[in-house]
């Protein structure tokens, strides 16, 4: 690391703070169009947040520029290279909404390939909470390996809302997504 970079990194790591430092990981689902609504209420429970969205997310899923205004910081998406200062300051907590299929079954499965994941593998260890609102279609959330995923990642300590399947009702509406949820989930 270069000597600047160090001293960013020092910066970024004694930083004096007032709030607590929320990561929101973002995955591809069509609800994350939403995620502005989070970001609102976890400022007003006096979070700092900054968010961390996956590659394909960040391919039109929500407003990355809204999002960005919101948080005052950029959004983070892919690794950044090793002689670059940490963005962000560690997480006091990490939320992620909405949380894909794809993503709950790599993060179980221990994969990092893209930097939400890498995150979400390194919090667990390190005993943040973590709170996650899937939105994951009923057929999909029926398959073995997502109930597996499930049951492993609750034995990490990892805090579930009730399932969403982001789908209509039979009368046509769409359940509201209720984002405040995975705040009520880190608790005080
Ligand atoms: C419009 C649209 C909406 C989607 N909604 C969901 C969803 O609600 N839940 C889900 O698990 N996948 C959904 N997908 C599929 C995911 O985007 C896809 O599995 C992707 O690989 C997930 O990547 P990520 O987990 O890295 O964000 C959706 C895809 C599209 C194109």
């Amino acid at each position: 690391m270069t000597q600047q970079a160090e001293k960013h990194e020092h910066a970024a790591r004694h930083e004096p703070r007032r709030s607590p430092f929320l990561y929101v990981v973002v995955c591809a689902a069509g609800v994350a169009t939403g995620v502005s609504k989070l970001i609102t209420a976890a400022q007003e429970r006096n979070w700092e947040v900054g968010v961390i969205a996956t590659p394909v997310a960040m391919n039109g899923f929500f407003d990355s520029a809204a999002v960005e205004a919101q948080t005052g910081r950029p959004i983070r998406s892919a690794w950044r290279t090793p002689g670059e200062p940490r963005p962000f300051p560690p997480p006091d907590a990490v939320v992620v909404a909405p949380a894909t299929f794809n993503t709950v079954n790599k993060w179980a499965a221990g994969i990092a390939d893209t930097l939400a994941l890498g995150t979400l593998c390194e919090v667990a260890g390190l005993g943040v909470p973590i709170a996650v609102l899937p939105c994951v279609a009923d057929a999909l959330a029926a398959h073995p390996a997502y109930r597996d995923s499930l049951t492993r990642l609750r034995g990490m300590g990892v805090r579930f809302g009730d399932p969403h399947a982001g789908e209509p009702d039979p009368d046509g509406g769409r359940p509201e997504f209720r984002w405040e949820r995975a705040l009520d989930l880190l608790g005080p």
